[in-house]
C-alpha cells in the first residue's frame, strides 16, 4: 500500500473548495471571488481580473497556483515589448554555433554547386534543421502550452502591452495554442489556467475580452480588508486595525492622485505596531503618512483631512484647501455594496494611478467643476465621476 499523500487536486471541486484552499494559502475571498475562481478552474477559461492597484489581482493568481499546486509561469507586460519576450525566439546562438561546428559538413553540401545561387538553395533546403524546436526558445507563453505539467500562466498588466501584443493573445486565450509556422501548432496536453490582470490604464479590446471571464476587482469591503489585515500579523491591536481600515477608507474617498491600497493598510499596520502606537490621532498617523501617500500634493491633502477621518465628529475648517486643481465636489461612493460605482468612474480611477499618460481631461476638466467647493449628493458625485471623459477606443 503506498504511504504517499493524494496529490493536490489541481482545480478546484466547488466555491467552498476554492474558497478553503485560497485561504489555506493566505488568500481571503468574497463570494463574488470564490465562485469566479471555482468557475474558472470549471470551464477552463481565462480570467480577466480588473481594477485599481493593489487589490491583490496579482495575488490571486499566485494564490491560485500555490492552492492548486501547479507550477506559475508570469509574463510581465510592458510598453513596448515584443512578442519573442512573451511566445518564443530563436536561439540564434545556438544556431550559429552549430554552423561553425558543422562548417566542414556544410561545405560539402555546397561544394559542387555550379553557382552562389544554387550554393544558397541547397543551404536553405536545410532551413528546417534549424528552424526546429531544437533552436526554439519558449518563452512564458509557449512553455504554458507546451508545459507537461499543470501551470497557471498569470499575463500580468496586459493593458501595459501594445495593442499588437494583446492581439497575439488572442489565439493561446481562445484555443489554448500557439503556432510557430516553422514548426507548427503547439496545442495545450494540459488546460493552463490563465489569468490576466489590468490596471486599465487603457480599454482591452474586445475580442480580448470575449474570451475570458471577466471580474472587477475593487477595494474590500471593511470587513474584509480586516480579515485581511488580521491575517498578516501585522502586530497591531484589533481595534486599532478596525480604526485604521476606516481611515483608509476614508482616504479612498479624496482626490488622491493614488488611492492607497491594501498593501498599504498592511504596511501602515506595520509600522504603526512597530512604532508601539497604541492610539491613533490626527498627529500619530499624520507623522507616518508617507507609508501610503506616493505623492506630495496626496500628502499635504490627506494631512488635512485626517483630523476628521479619525474623528468624523470633528469640525474642519472651511479653507481646508481644495487646491489641487480639479475635481472638486466628487462625492463619489466606492463602498456602495450593490456596487453603483460603474465602469466607467471605475476607469477614471484606476487611469489615476498612471501619471503621464492622460492629460487633465482624463481625470475630469477643470473647467467643468464649479468654482467653489460645493457640496454634492452621492449620487451626483458620482454622475459627474463617470462623465470624466475616460479614454474611449473610437467605435
Ligand atoms: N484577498 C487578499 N487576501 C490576502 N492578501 C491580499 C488580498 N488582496 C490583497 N492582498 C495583499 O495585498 C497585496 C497587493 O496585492 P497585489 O496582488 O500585488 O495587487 P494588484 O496586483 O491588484 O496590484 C498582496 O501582496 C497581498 O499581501
Ligand atoms: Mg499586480
Amino acid at each position: 500500500m503506498s504511504t504517499d499523500p493524494a496529490p493536490t487536486p489541481t482545480t478546484f471541486a466547488s466555491v467552498e473548495d476554492a474558497r478553503e484552499r485560497l485561504r489555506d494559502v493566505g488568500y481571503l475571498t468574497d463570494d463574488r471571488l470564490a465562485t469566479t475562481a471555482f468557475l474558472q478552474s470549471a470551464l477552463g477559461k481565462p480570467l480577466l481580473l480588473e481594477g485599481p492597484a493593489g487589490v491583490g489581482k496579482t495575488q490571486l493568481a499566485q494564490s491560485v497556483a500555490a492552492a492548486t499546486g501547479r507550477r506559475l509561469l508570469r509574463l510581465q507586460c510592458y510598453e513596448g515589448q515584443d512578442e519573442t519576450k512573451a511566445l518564443y525566439e530563436w536561439d540564434y546562438g545556438k544556431q550559429l554555433l552549430y554552423t561553425q561546428m558543422l562548417r566542414d559538413k556544410i561545405g560539402q553540401v555546397v561544394e559542387d554547386a555550379p553557382d552562389i545561387s544554387a550554393a544558397v538553395d541547397r543551404i536553405a533546403a536545410q532551413d528546417s534543421v534549424f528552424f526546429s524546436e531544437r533552436f526554439l526558445v519558449a518563452r512564458p507563453l509557449l512553455e504554458a502550452i507546451t508545459s507537461p505539467d499543470p501551470v497557471v500562466l498569470l499575463i500580468d498588466e496586459v493593458d501595459r502591452a501594445d495593442e499588437a501584443l494583446e492581439a497575439v493573445f488572442l489565439e493561446l486565450l481562445a484555443e489554448f495554442q500557439v503556432s510557430v509556422p516553422e514548426v507548427g501548432t503547439f496545442v495545450a496536453e494540459q488546460t493552463p489556467i490563465v489569468v490576466l490582470t489590468s490596471n486599465n490604464t487603457r480599454d482591452l479590446s474586445a475580442a480580448l475580452k470575449r474570451r475570458c471571464l471577466h471580474l472587477f476587482l475593487d477595494y474590500p469591503s471593511a470587513e474584509r480588508e480586516l480579515e485581511i489585515i488580521r491575517s498578516k500579523d501585522t502586530g497591531l491591536a484589533d481595534a486599532l486595525a478596525e480604526q485604521l481600515v476606516g481611515v483608509v477608507r476614508g482616504l479612498r474617498e479624496l482626490e488622491l492622485r493614488k488611492a492607497p491600497s491594501i498593501s498599504e493598510t498592511i504596511d501602515w499596520a506595520r509600522t504603526l505596531a512597530v512604532l508601539g502606537v497604541t492610539e491613533l490621532s490626527a498627529p500619530v498617523l499624520a507623522e507616518t503618512l508617507n507609508v501610503v501617500t506616493k505623492y506630495e500634493r496626496d500628502l499635504g491633502l490627506a494631512t488635512r483631512e485626517l483630523p476628521r477621518l479619525v474623528d468624523p465628529n470633528q469640525t474642519v475648517p472651511a479653507d481646508r484647501g481644495h487646491g489641487h486643481g480639479h475635481g472638486h465636489g466628487h462625492g463619489h461612493a466606492h463602498d456602495d455594496p450593490g456596487g453603483a460605482d460603474g465602469p466607467d468612474g471605475r476607469e477614471v480611477r484606476a487611469g489615476k494611478d498612471q501619471p503621464g499618460r492622460h492629460d487633465e481631461a482624463y481625470y475630469g476638466s477643470p473647467s467643468a467643476a464649479p468654482a467653489e467647493p460645493r457640496k454634492v449628493s452621492s449620487s451626483q458625485g458620482q454622475r459627474s465621476f463617470r462623465t470624466g471623459g475616460a479614454r474611449r477606443r473610437p467605435v
